[in-house]
């Protein structure tokens, strides 16, 4: 590629692998600094950038796209790109990447570990332990067992499949909720079944789908009112599939006996927030992807995006 013939804005502090890559290649620009960019900064080098590298702290939307006359493509370190108007993008000729893949079994480790401590209280415990009672009193209710148990996925994609695979280690019967039934389930030894019937039965329902208009709010109180009563809760997609208000209630009056969550609405969750007053909730800040080996696997695709799209060739992760 031409030398510094195209302008890249990296929308906050890049990984260094990333950083190194584009650096020599294109003029870079980048807050490498840390923290929040000021929005005067963000605007000024929008006006010049050919390409965004993307840590998903926008919206790029149409607002976004008048102040970008130069801008050719948006390239998202995420898998998950809802802050994006990928329609709006495509009508002013801007492509759009991510980062399936790379993340998939990073992401299923952290919603396994999540879904065993919606069973067996692990964080509970030992807050239990750190606050001196040990012996003392008892912890915190029996935990229930996940052998025998039926594990209800919505969303079974790649992340999904690789949840399922490893919930059968610990013998879990999977069912599975998809638009559309996947032609491989009997060989992931999964079943295809209705989401009313995935709710009624599931002993842990969790979440794995895309946040778009068609599943914004989809967990909200006539969906925890077919759960099982006592059964267990866990979301790693979008905070924005579940109506916040309705998952406290469910939680609060036992309807779930419990909830894992990596994701939020909103995010960051506020530490006053009345959620974080349940003792039956375990939530994460949104780290289902965060290792230093898949945030590197993800930067190095977003550059390779940006490289290929600059160039006009195929993207190795276009969003079409
Ligand atoms: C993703 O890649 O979408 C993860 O949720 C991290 O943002």
């Amino acid at each position: 590629m031409e030398n510094k013939k195209y302008t890249v804005m990296a929308s906050g502090k890049m990984r260094q692998c990333a950083y190194d890559a584009l650096k020599d290649k294109v003029n870079l620009l980048s807050w490498q600094q840390g923290g929040r960019m000021p929005q005067e900064q963000f605007d000024a080098w929008l006006a010049q950038a050919d390409a965004i590298f993307s840590i998903s702290n926008f919206k790029a939307n149409e607002e976004l796209l008048a102040k970008a006359p130069k801008l050719k493509v948006i390239a998202q370190s995420a898998v998950g790109y809802d802050n994006i108007d990928v329609a709006a993008c495509h009508a002013h000729g801007v492509r759009v990447g991510n980062t399936p893949g790379v993340l998939v079994d990073d992401v299923a480790d952290l919603s396994y570990a999540l879904l065993i401590d919606s069973a067996r209280r692990i964080v509970k415990a030992h807050a239990h332990v750190a606050s001196g009672l040990w012996g003392q009193r008892k912890p915190f209710g029996v935990t229930t067992a996940l052998a025998g148990k039926t594990l209800g996925i919505i969303g079974m994609g790649d992340i999904g499949s690789a949840i399922a695979k490893r919930a059968q280690v610990s013998k879990m019967k999977v069912v599975y909720h998809n638009r559309h039934q996947r032609a491989d389930d009997a060989a992931l030894n999964v079943t295809y079944v209705s989401q009313d019937e995935l709710l009624a039965t599931s002993d842990f329902v969790l979440v794995a789908v895309t946040l778009n208009p068609s599943t914004k709010g989809m967990l909200n109180a006539a969906a925890f009112a077919k759960m099982k009563p006592g059964a267990c809760f866990i979301n790693i997609s979008r905070g924005g599939v579940v109506d916040t208000d309705a998952l406290y209630a469910a939680l609060k009056s036992g309807q779930l006996a419990y909830a894992a969550l990596d994701v939020t609405d909103p995010e960051p969750l506020p530490g006053d927030h009345k959620l974080l007053t349940l003792d039956n909730i375990t939530i994460t800040p949104h780290i289902a992807s965060y290792t230093s080996e898949t945030r590197d696997a993800m930067a190095m695709l977003t550059v390779d995006n940006i490289l290929a799209a600059l160039q006009g060739q195929e993207m190795p992760a276009e969003v079409k």
